[in-house]
């Protein structure tokens, strides 16, 4: 059976190379897509291919992007490696677009993912002239049944000219029923509280609105969604998923958790799915999940037994756990629900169920002040994604890391962050290899000295040596910093290759 069972829909089927032809230099284009789940597989390559041909005559050809969060290579990295992105936003992490970005080709908008979408509504960003859309299939009367990711894909429907929609027979069709669109995110002062009191909760429908006089082109897909594998969990990272874990289960242990713990957020990249592992082996049960991505230890969580519920707004999955998921997704159905990104990265919601977040980072200072998103202050990396809505909002907000970065040569603890991101009154515990920081409750000397412990040895007596030069200084006061020393690390690391010290 099609997966268009409209007749309305059915008649706007054309090729992606023809649905590119509609779009026009200086357009600005929501596109689905969050994690490498849920992107348009066809439009991006027919439209780098258009706007690659158009430079071919002569003309230009550029436009703006607005996602749910990263997509893929053949989504952000085909189309910036055309340099026709002249504007992105919100959170990416392709290579390719990574550089557009630091080489000033790009104007890149780094925002909380929760406020993406109501920017958008908002309309400080100018017009939207066309949502592309990757849906699982269009019902008999013109729903659309969303695919793996939900990201601002409402919030983009809901707001372009006009719509373009790739339909995708690679998703199952069981993913029908798991999505939950709430359609009360009003600007405020029309908006009202979010009714949602528990992670596993549906509160809306299960299908995303559109107006069929706003779509412009059907294209019919069958791409496998591409993330990259995680890699084999190495010996750093169980150590400190192992520290994290063991945190937590004193919380229980003190009674400041309850026994099932509460909604877990995991961030992106491998210590975070290292963590999802250390639950794996616990002992804990019925655990919870409110998060922005389902990664591959979730599904490991579900199928023991630990986890009864994950929320999140996209799948983030290795190609394996992919086909895993597809496979049996009437299965994972009973135990995931995925949202609008701006539910799922909500800070009212959040603060409500009380999220335990964990996310990544690039480095924290002594004080507990994080950077996650620039490389020597300047360099971008990916962005702020989520990291900030959960992080400010946590019941207890964490950050893992190894203590070192680039085979030691850099410290991830350092006199003062080259980039601030999260500031020391949002972070509450830092987690290294080393052993756990928890700064809560700890006035500023006391925090750089736990902040020290979890610096790598060849780092600490640097350290110590900065902590001590900084309360001398004539300013020294609250917050000890010497200001003239503040950014010496990162200075040396720029002159020499290393932040240690040659002798
Ligand atoms: N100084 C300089 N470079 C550093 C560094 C530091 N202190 N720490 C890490 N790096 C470099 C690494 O060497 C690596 O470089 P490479 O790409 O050239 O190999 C790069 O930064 C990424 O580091 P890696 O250890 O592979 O990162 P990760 O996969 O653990 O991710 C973040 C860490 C911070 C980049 C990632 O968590 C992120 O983008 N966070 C922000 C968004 C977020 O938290 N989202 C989740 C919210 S729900």
């Amino acid at each position: 059976m099609s997966r268009i069972r409209s007749q309305v829909f059915q008649n706007k089927v054309m090729t992606a190379d023809e649905a590119a032809a509609l779009i026009n230099d200086g357009d600005q284009i929501g596109l689905s897509g969050f994690t490498g789940s849920g992107y348009p597989k066809a439009l991006p390559g027919a439209l780098a291919q258009r706007i690659e041909a158009e430079k071919a005559a002569g003309r230009q050809l550029r436009v703006g992007l607005f996602t749910g969060a990263s997509t893929a290579p053949e989504c952000d990295g085909v189309l910036a490696a055309t340099d026709g992105v002249s504007f992105r936003m919100p959170y990416q992490s392709d290579p390719k677009m990574r550089q557009a970005i630091n080489g000033g080709v790009t104007d890149y908008c780094d925002i909380h993912l929760s406020h993406s979408g109501p920017v958008v509504r908002q309309g400080f960003l100018g017009r939207l002239d066309f949502a592309i859309i990757e849906v699982t299939a269009i019902t008999a009367s013109g729903e659309l049944i969303p695919s793996s990711s939900v990201g601002n894909n409402n919030v983009y429907l809901d707001t372009a000219d006009k719509v373009i929609l790739e339909v995708n027979s690679w998703q199952s069709e069981a993913l029908e029923g798991m999505h939950d669109l709430y359609y009360g995110t009003l600007l405020p002062p029309a908006n009202g509280p979010i009714p949602l009191i528990e992670p596993g909760q549906h509160i809306g429908q299960p299908t995303l609105r559109v107006d069929p006089a706003k779509v412009v082109a059907v294209v019919e897909t069958d791409g496998t969604d591409r993330n990259t594998p995680f890699k084999e969990l190495d010996a750093e990272s169980q150590t400190i998923a192992g520290f994290y874990v063991d945190f937590l289960l004193n919380e229980v242990k003190q009674g400041r958790l309850p026994k099932n713990l509460l909604p877990l957020q995991s961030g992106v990249g491998n210590i975070a799915n290292a963590v999802l592992s250390g639950l794996l082996h616990s002992d804990l049960t019925h655990l919870t999940s409110y998060t922005e991505v389902i990664q591959d230890g979730m599904l490991d969580l579900i199928d023991s037994g630990k986890l009864d519920i994950a929320s999140a707004t996209a799948f983030s999955l290795s190609p394996d756990a992919a086909v895993k998921m597809n496979d049996n997704a009437e299965h994972y159905k009973r135990h995931i629900v995925l949202r609008p990104q701006e539910i799922s990265n909500n800070p009212e919601v959040i603060r409500r169920l009380g999220v335990l977040s964990c996310n990544g980072m690039i480095e924290a200072d002594l004080y507990g002040n994080i950077n996650s998103t620039h490389i020597m202050g300047s360099r971008m990396q990916n962005g702020i994604g989520g990291s900030g809505d959960f992080t400010r909002n946590a019941y207890i907000s964490a950050f893992v890391s190894p203590s070192t970065a680039k085979g030691g040569a850099i410290s991830c603890i350092v006199p003062m962050v080259s980039h601030h991101d999260h500031t020391e009154h949002d972070v509450m515990v830092v987690v290294t290899e080393q052993g756990v920081a928890d700064l809560r409750g700890l006035a500023p000397r006391k925090r750089a000295q736990a902040m020290i412990k979890v610096a790598h040895p060849t780092y600490r007596p640097l350290l110590e040596d900065y902590v001590a030069q900084a309360a001398k200084t004539a300013n020294s006061a609250h917050t000890p910093h010497d200001l003239r020393q503040a950014l010496s690390w990162h200075v040396r690391m720029l002159e020499t290759g290393s932040m240690v010290p040659s002798a």
